[in-house]
C-alpha cells in the first residue's frame, strides 16, 4: 500500500495542466486551458482544464475529475498506478506501508492466480494452433463457425483434448502449484488426482479491461451431448462473473470512439461482430446485466444498445437490464433479431454495411420497444395498454436526470396516446413515494412534488448550494442577519446585524434550522459528505475530496464545478443568451441562494395548503397556518430584497 503521506505529497505537487499537457495539446483560454477532447473525435475544443480548481472537464463526453481521474481514464491506470506515475514525474519517493500478513497472502494469491491463468491461456492457444488434434478438431470447429485466423489468434482462442489431465499434468510438470490450479478452477482434484475442467472443449479466455486473463469459458463441440454447452471458470479472487464483460479489452477504444457500446449475450456474438468490423461490443456472458458491469462501460460511454435474440427469455432479461442502465443514468436502446437468430448467426455471411444498416434501422429506445411489444399482443386491450404505460413510467422514474425524464414523458405521450399531464402525475406519484420513504423529517411535507417545472428550480438551487460549498465553504464572510426587535412604541422591527461566519457553517445551520433536506439523491449524499469533510478537517481539498467519492458522484461534482466553463465554452453571451452573473460577493451569493430556496419551499407549502382548503370544510386551522407562512414569506422577501 502506498502511504498516505506519499499520496498527499503527490496531490500537493502535481499540476493538472502539466500532467494533461503531456497527452492533450492545451491552449490558454482566459483563466483556463482548452483542448480537443482525447475521448472523442471532435473538431472544436470542448475539453477544459482549470489550473485554479485543479480539475478538468470534457464537455463532449461528460467526463471529468482531478489529475488522477484523468490518468485512470486516459491511460486506464489503476489508482496506485496513477499515483506512482505522478510520483515519478514529480520526483517524489514512494513510501509503501507494510502490508499485514493477511494482505500479503491475498495479494500474492491474486498474483499467483493471474500467473497460472496466463500460462493456461498460452497452453490452450498453443494446443489449438500447433497440435494435430487441436488443428483437426478445435481449429476446424472455429473455421466452420466462420472465424478467420486473425480473429482466432487475437482473441487467444484455445482447445483442450478429451484426455483427463493433459493440461494439469503439464502445468504441474512445469512447476505450477496445484493449490492455484485448483483455486483457479483449471483443475479439479479427486483423491489428489487432477482432472482438466475444460477437457474436450474449445476455449474462450476472458480478459480484463487491461488485457489480463481472468478466467475462461469453454464450449463443447457436439451439441447433442446432454452436458452443459458452456462451462465457465468458478468464482475466484480474480474472476467475479458479475464484474466482468467479455470482450471489453478489445472493445474499449471503439466504445469511446463511437460513443456507444453494444451488449450481446454470448462469446461468439462478440467475436463475430468484431470480425465484421463492429468492434464496440461486449457480452455479459449469458447472465443478467449488473451495475458493476455498467460501471465498466460508463468509463467509456453513456450510450448502450442491447442486442438480443427474439425469444421470450431474452426479452425479460433485456428489460431488467434496461432498468439497471437507466438508473445508472445511461441511455439505452434495444435491438432485437428475428426469432431463432442471435447476432452471431444473423451476421454470418452479411457485409459490414448490411449489419450496420440492420442495427440502425432496428435500434429502438425503450419506450418504442415496450410499445412495440404491446402492439404485437393487442393494442386495443385497455388493461394491457395501461400496464404497458405503467411499465414505461416505472422505467422513466429511474432516470436521474429530470430533463431527460421530461423528454421521455413527451415521447411516451405521443407513442401511447396518453396525455402528458396524466403521465407527469403518475411520474410525480412514483418520485414522491420514493422521497417520502427516504425522508422522515417534517420538511418532506413541504417537498410535495407537483410538476417537473418545480423540480427543475429545486434542482438548480440545490446544485448551487453544492457549488458554493465547494468553492467558498471555508471562507469567512460577513452576513447580514435581521434580528427581530421591538421599537419604543412596541412595534416589531427587524434590525440588521452583521455576523461573521464560515460559509459552510452558515449554510449548514440555516438549512438545519428549517429542516431542509435535499431532494436530489446525489446532491443529498454529496452535501452530507462535504459537511462532514469540513467538520472533520476544517477544510475541503477538492482533489482529495473527489477521491473519496465513487465515480458517479465524483463526476457529478466535477460537472457542477465546471458549470461556468461550459458557458464560456459555448460563448453564450456572444450568442445573446445571458447567464446570470455571479453575485458581487460570496456572502451575497450565499444569502441569496438560501433565501431563494426557503422562499421556494414556503410558496410551495402555501399552495399545498390552498389546495387543501378546496377539499376541506374545516378551514380555520389551515387559514391560520397559511397566515403564518405568509408572515414568514414577507420576512424572507424583506431579507431577499436587502441582498439583491
Ligand atoms: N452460457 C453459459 N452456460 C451455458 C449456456 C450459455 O455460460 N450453459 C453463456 C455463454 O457465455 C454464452 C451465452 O451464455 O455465450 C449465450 O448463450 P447461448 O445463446 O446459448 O450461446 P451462444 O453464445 O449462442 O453459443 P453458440 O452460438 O456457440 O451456441
Ligand atoms: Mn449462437
Amino acid at each position: 500500500m502506498i502511504s498516505k503521506e506519499t499520496i498527499d505529497k503527490v496531490f500537493e505537487q502535481s499540476r493538472v495542466e502539466e500532467v494533461i499537457g503531456e497527452f492533450v495539446q492545451l491552449k490558454k483560454s482566459g483563466s483556463n486551458f482548452k483542448g480537443l477532447s482525447p475521448f472523442s473525435n471532435e473538431k472544436t475544443p470542448s475539453f477544459v482544464v482549470s489550473p485554479v480548481k485543479q480539475i478538468w472537464k470534457d464537455f463532449s463526453s461528460g467526463k471529468g475529475g482531478n489529475t488522477v481521474a484523468f490518468l485512470m481514464e486516459h491511460e486506464h491506470f489503476t489508482y496506485p498506478e496513477a499515483i506512482k506515475y505522478l510520483a515519478r514525474k514529480y520526483n517524489i519517493e514512494v513510501e509503501e506501508t507494510k502490508l499485514s500478513s493477511f494482505e500479503i497472502e491475498k495479494s500474492s494469491e491474486k498474483e499467483s492466480l493471474f500467473i497460472v491463468s496466463e500460462y493456461a491461456k498460452t497452453f490452450f492457444k498453443d494446443t489449438l494452433i500447433n497440435s494435430s488434434e487441436g488443428k483437426s478438431i478445435g481449429l476446424s470447429y472455429f473455421k466452420e463457425r466462420g472465424f478467420n485466423d486473425e480473429t482466432i489468434f487475437s482473441y487467444d482462442l484455445g482447445y483442450l483434448p478429451e484426455d483427463v489431465d493433459y493440461f494439469s499434468k503439464n502445468a504441474i510438470k512445469n512447476g505450477y502449484d496445484p493449490v492455484f490450479l485448483e483455486k483457479s478452477g483449471l483443475s479439479i482434484f479427486k483423491n489428489e488426482k487432477p482432472f482438466d475442467r475444460f477437457k474436450g472443449r474449445v476455449i474462450f479466455p476472458i480478459h480484463s479491461m487491461s488485457g489480463r486473463v481472468l478466467g475462461f469459458g469453454a464450449r463443447i463441440l457436439n451439441n447433442q451431448l446432454k452436458i452443459s454447452k458452456y462451462l465457465n471458470s468458478p468464482e475466484s479472487l480474480i474472476y467475479n462473473k458479475s464484474k466482468i464483460l467479455y470482450g471489453i479489452y478489445y472493445a474499449k477504444q471503439d466504445i469511446a470512439k463511437h460513443d456507444n457500446c453494444y451488449i450481446v449475450e454470448g462469446y461468439t456474438d462478440v467475436i463475430q461482430l468484431h470480425q465484421k468490423g463492429i468492434k464496440n461490443v461486449v457480452s455479459s456472458s449469458g447472465t443478467a446485466l449488473t451495475i458493476d458491469q455498467i460501471t465498466l462501460i460508463r468509463r467509456l460511454t453513456s450510450n448502450i444498445t442491447m442486442l438480443f435474440d427474439g425469444d421470450k427469455a431474452g426479452v425479460d432479461a433485456t428489460l431488467r437490464g434496461v432498468d439497471i442502465i437507466l438508473s445508472a443514468g445511461l441511455n439505452v436502446k434495444i435491438c432485437s433479431f428475428p426469432i431463432g437468430e442471435d447476432p452471431d448467426s444473423y451476421c454470418r455471411g452479411k457485409s459490414q454495411e448490411e449489419i450496420i444498416g440492420y442495427l440502425e434501422k432496428n435500434s429502438k429506445d425503450f419506450i418504442q420497444y415496450k410499445a412495440s411489444i404491446l402492439a404485437q399482443t393487442s393494442k386495443e386491450d385497455p388493461i394491457l395498454k395501461s400496464n404497458t404505460v405503467n411499465e414505461i413510467i416505472n422505467s422513466i422514474a429511474r432516470i436521474p436526470d429530470r430533463i431527460k425524464q421530461e423528454i421521455y414523458v413527451k415521447h411516451c405521450s405521443t407513442i401511447m396516446d396518453v396525455s402528458e399531464d396524466v403521465l407527469f402525475n403518475a411520474l410525480a406519484q412514483k418520485t414522491k413515494n420514493e422521497i417520502h420513504s427516504i425522508s422522515k423529517k417534517r420538511i418532506s411535507k413541504v417537498h410535495k412534488i407537483v410538476s417537473n417545472k418545480d423540480l427543475d428550480l429545486l434542482f438548480e438551487l440545490e446544485k448551487k448550494i453544492i457549488e458554493i460549498l465547494m468553492l467558498y465553504g471555508e471562507k469567512t464572510e460577513h452576513f447580514e442577519e435581521l434580528i427581530i426587535k421591538n421599537d419604543k412604541e412596541g412595534n416589531v422591527i427587524f434590525e440588521p446585524t452583521v455576523v461573521k461566519s464560515l460559509v459552510y457553517e452558515k449554510i449548514f445551520l440555516d438549512l438545519q434550522e428549517d429542516e431542509i433536506e435535499f431532494t436530489n439523491e446525489s446532491f443529498k449524499i454529496i452535501y452530507e459528505k462535504i459537511i462532514s469533510e469540513f467538520q472533520d478537517n476544517g477544510k475541503l481539498v477538492l482533489e482529495v475530496f473527489l477521491n473519496k467519492l465513487d465515480d458517479e458522484l465524483a463526476n457529478s461534482v466535477t460537472g457542477i464545478l465546471m458549470n461556468e466553463e461550459q458557458y464560456e465554452l459555448h460563448d453564450w453571451v456572444g450568442k445573446n443568451i445571458f447567464v446570470k452573473n455571479k453575485s458581487q460577493s460570496v456572502s451575497q451569493l450565499v444569502s441569496e441562494t438560501i433565501l431563494s430556496l426557503r422562499t421556494y419551499l414556503i410558496n410551495k407549502k402555501v399552495n399545498d395548503l390552498r389546495d387543501e382548503i378546496k377539499v376541506n370544510k374545516n378551514n380555520d386551522k389551515i387559514l391560520e397556518e397559511i397566515n403564518e407562512y405568509h408572515k414568514l414569506k414577507s420576512l424572507l422577501y424583506k431579507k431577499l430584497n436587502r441582498v439583491l
